[in-house]
C-alpha cells in the first residue's frame, strides 16, 4: 500500500514521476504529492484524492532546471486522507522531503522526543517524524546517506523510503525493511519505485533491495551499502516483460476487461503444463523430488482475501486427489499464534501480488522452522516469489482492477494442476478420474466463453437486486468458499453487505435475519451436496427470502423455487468454482456499475496491502 517512486536525471521530472505515479496507483489513491528539485529549492506539490487531482495542480506550474524528484501515492493508515497528510513530508526547514511506504512502529516515542527536542509537526502521520529525525541526524553529519543510514537505525516497523535534500540536489537515498523498493538503472538518470511498471517504459535494468540496504543514486552512480555504509555487490537483474499498454480496451472498467481475459488467462495457466488428457502434468517449478512429494505429511495452504478463498477450494481437490491433510489460514491470523508447521509441512502461499505483508510474513515463519515454501502468485519478481524455494507463476497478466477476478481462476488453475501433479506422483487417485479432470481443465476456456457471450439474465438480476442492502451467499463442500468469494466481490465493490455461509449453518443462526428484504443466492452445482443445498435453499424460501441460483441443473422445477436461474454448463464438482465464479464476478460487477460506484477503485481499498 502506497506506491513511491524517485527519479535523479536530466528529463523532464515531473512527468517522469505523473507517470510512475499513474502505474502505482494500484497501491493507493487517498492522495498524491511529489517533491522536486528545482532551481537550487525543495518545492512540494500535494492533492487529495486521486492523482488526478495532482495533476491538475501540476498544470500551473512550469518547473526550471529541475534535477531530482520523488513522488507518493497514499493509502492511508495514520491520520485522515487530506492534503496536509498527503507526503511528500520535510523537516521544519524544508530542505529535506522524503516519501515512505509502510507503518513505522514507534512513531509516537519519537514524535514525543523530536518534540521535546524543538520539532513542530504539521501532520498526523507517522512518517513525519522520519524526515525530522533524518534531518536532525544531517544537522550533525552534513550526509544525506549517512543520515537516512543513522536514522533508519531508530525506526520499527515497515518502510520504503525515498529522501532528498535541498543541498545536495543530484542525489536520491532509498531504503527498505518490510516493504517493497526497487532501484532502476538508466543511462545518465536512475530510479527508485516500488514496483516495475512505474518505470519499466524508461528501462528494464533493475536491482532489487533488500531490507536493510541502503541505495544512493546520482544521475551516473548508483551505490548499495549495508547498514553500516560498506558497499554491497547486488546482482543487476533484466525485467523479463515489456512494456505493457495498459488500458481498458473498449471496457468501461478494468474489472470487466479483466473477467473477459478468463478463457485466455485459463489457457496460459494450462499452457506448457497439461497438454492432453493422456499425458502426465508437467510441473518442472515443484522443486521436491519424487522421493520427498511421497513423504509429504501435511500442506498448510497461508492466503488472504480472495487468494484465501482460492486455497479453501484447493484444500477440497488436494486432499480428495492426494489424501494429505492439508489445513488452510488466513496470514494474518497465521503469523500470531503457536503453530506446529515444521520440515514435513509443504507451505503453500497464494498472493495475486505477491507482496501482501502478513503472507510474506507467515511464509518467512514456516522457512524458518525447515518447511519447503511453494509461491503460487501472479508477479514472478514479488518479494514472495523470490524468497520460496518453489514457484509456480500463474501469468493472469496485470490485474488493474482492485478486485481480484482473473488472477483467483489462475491461481486455481495452479492449485489444480498442483493436485493432480502430487495424485500423479503418489498414484492416490483414480487414473480415469484424472484423465476426465485433464480433459474438463482443457474444456473450461470455451465454458468460460460461453457465460461471457450470455451475460443478459446476469445484467438483469443486478438491476432486481441492486437496491437491496444486504444479501446472503450459500454454497457446501467445494464451492462454499465460491460462495464467500461471490460475497467478498459484491460487497468491496458496491458496499452491500454480502456474507456468505455453509448452506447448513443457516438454521443454526443466520436464518434468524431472513424476509423478503434479504435475498439468498444458493450456488447450486450437481455433485455431492446438490440436494442438500437445495433443501437450504427450500428452507430460505419458506421465509420468504427472494432466491437466486447459480446453477447447471436442467431440472425444471428449480424455476418454481427461485426468481433468478444464472445458468452456467455442466462441468465436473472439483472444477465447478471455476465456472460458478464468472457470474458471481459479473453479478457483483453489474450491482456495482448500477449503483454508480467506482468499480476499478472502490473506497478505502488497495491493491497491495504491504501493511499488517
Ligand atoms: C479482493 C482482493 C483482496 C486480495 C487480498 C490478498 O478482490 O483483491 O482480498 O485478494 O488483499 O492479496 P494478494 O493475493 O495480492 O496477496
Amino acid at each position: 500500500m502506497c506506491g513511491i517512486i524517485g527519479y535523479v536525471g536530466s528529463r523532464a521530472v515531473v512527468q517522469i514521476l505523473l507517470e510512475g505515479l499513474g502505474k502505482l496507483e494500484y497501491r493507493g489513491y487517498d492522495s498524491a504529492g511529489l517533491a522536486v528539485n528545482s532551481a537550487g529549492k525543495i518545492k512540494v506539490f500535494k492533492a487529495e484524492g486521486k492523482l488526478q487531482n495532482l495533476k491538475q495542480v501540476m498544470a500551473n506550474y512550469t518547473l526550471s532546471d529541475t534535477t531530482a524528484g520523488i513522488g507518493h501515492i497514499r493509502w492511508a493508515t495514520h491520520g485522515a486522507p487530506n492534503k496536509i497528510n498527503a507526503h511528500p513530508h520535510t523537516c521544519n526547514c524544508g530542505k529535506l522531503a522524503l516519501v515512505h511506504n509502510g507503518i513505522v512502529e514507534n512513531y509516537k516515542e519519537l514524535r514525543e522526543e523530536l518534540t521535546a527536542e524543538g520539532c513542530v509537526f504539521k501532520t498526523e502521520t507517522d512518517t513525519e517524524t522520519v524526515a525530522h529525525l533524518i534531518a536532525q541526524e544531517y544537522g550533525r553529519c552534513q550526509s544525506l546517506p549517512k543520515a537516512v543510514r543513522a536514522a533508519a537505525k531508530r525506526l520499527k516497523g515497515a518502510y520504503a523510503l525515498c529522501v532528498m535534500h535541498q543541498d545536495e540536489p543530484n542525489l536520491l537515498v532509498g531504503t527498505r525493511k518490510n516493504a517493497p523498493l526497487i532501484v532502476a538503472l538508466g543511462e545518465n538518470e536512475n530510479y527508485l519505485a516500488s514496483d516495475c511498471p512505474a518505470i519499466i517504459e524508461y528501462t528494464k535494468r533493475v536491482i532489487y533491495l533488500d531490507d536493510d540496504e541502503f541505495a544512493v543514486l546520482t544521475p551516473d552512480s548508483v551505490l548499495i551499502t549495508d547498514a553500516d555504509g560498506k558497499q554491497i555487490f547486488k546482482k543487476e537483474e533484466i525485467l523479463p516483460w515489456e512494456p505493457v499498454a495498459i488500458n481498458k480496451m473498449g471496457y468501461k472498467h478494468f474489472m470487466l476487461k479483466e473477467i473477459h481475459e478468463q478463457p485466455d488467462v485459463i489457457r496460459n495457466a494450462l499452457s506448457g503444463k497439461l497438454h492432453d488428457m493422456n499425458s502426465p502434468v508437467i510441473l518442472d517449478e515443484v522443486k521436491l523430488t519424487a522421493d520427498e512429494i511421497r513423504n509429504l505429511k501435511r500442506i498448510e495452504i497461508i492466503a488472504c482475501g480472495t487468494s484465501l478463498h482460492a486455497a479453501m477450494i484447493a484444500k477440497y481437490a488436494i486432499e480428495a486427489f492426494t489424501n494429505i491433510p492439508v489445513d488452510v489460514e488466513c496470514s494474518s491470523e497465521y503469523i500470531y499464534r503457536k503453530t506446529v508447521t515444521d520440515a514435513k509441512t509443504l507451505v503453500i502461499g497464494i498472493s495475486q501480488s505477491g507482496e501482501t505483508s502478513d503472507t510474506i510474513t507467515a511464509i518467512r515463519q514456516a522457512k524458518a522452522v525447515g518447511s519447503h515454501v511453494l509461491i503460487i502468485t501472479n508477479r514472478p519478481d514479488s518479494i514472495m516469489a523470490r524468497e520460496a524455494h518453489s514457484l509456480i507463476p500463474v501469468n493472469a497478466g496485470i490485474e488493474v482492477s482492485v478486485a481480484a477476478t482473473k488472477s483467483f481462476n489462475a491461481q486455481l488453475i495452479a492449485l489444480y494442476l498442483f493436485a493432480l501433479f502430487i495424485a500423479e506422483t503418489k498414484k492416490s487417485f483414480d487414473e480415469g478420474y484424472i484423465a476426465k479432470l485433464k480433459h474438463e481443465l482443457l474444456q473450461l476456456p470455451p465454458k468460460v466463453e460461453m457465460i461471457l457471450s450470455h451475460k443478459e439474465n446476469i445484467m438483469k438480476c443486478a438491476k432486481t437486486f441492486a437496491s437491496f442492502r444486504n444479501f446472503i451467499y450459500i454454497a457446501r463442500g467445494i464451492n462454499y468458499a465460491t460462495a464467500l468469494e461471490g460475497a467478498l466481490k459484491l460487497k468491496e465493490i458496491s458496499y452491500i453487505n454480502a456474507t456468505g455461509y455453509p448452506a447448513g449453518e443457516l438454521k443454526h443462526g443466520p436464518i434468524a435475519m431472513l424476509d423478503e428484504t434479504m435475498p439468498v443466492l444458493a450456488v447450486l452445482m450437481p455433485g455431492v451436496v446438490y440436494d442438500k443445498v437445495l433443501s437450504n435453499a427450500e428452507e430460505a424460501k419458506a421465509r420468504n427470502a427472494r432466491l437466486i441460483a447459480l446453477t447447471s441443473s436442467e431440472d425444471a422445477a428449480l424455476e418454481n423455487l427461485f426468481e433468478y436461474i444464472l445458468k452456467v454448463p455442466p462441468v465436473d464438482e472439483y472444477l465447478s468454482p471455476v465456472i460458478a465464479s464468472v457470474p458471481l464476478q459479473l453479478l457483483a460487477y453489474y450491482i456495482a456499475e448500477f449503483l454508480g460506484k467506482d468499480v476499478d477503485q472502490p473506497r478505502n481499498l488497495a491493491k497491495s496491502v504491504t501493511v499488517e
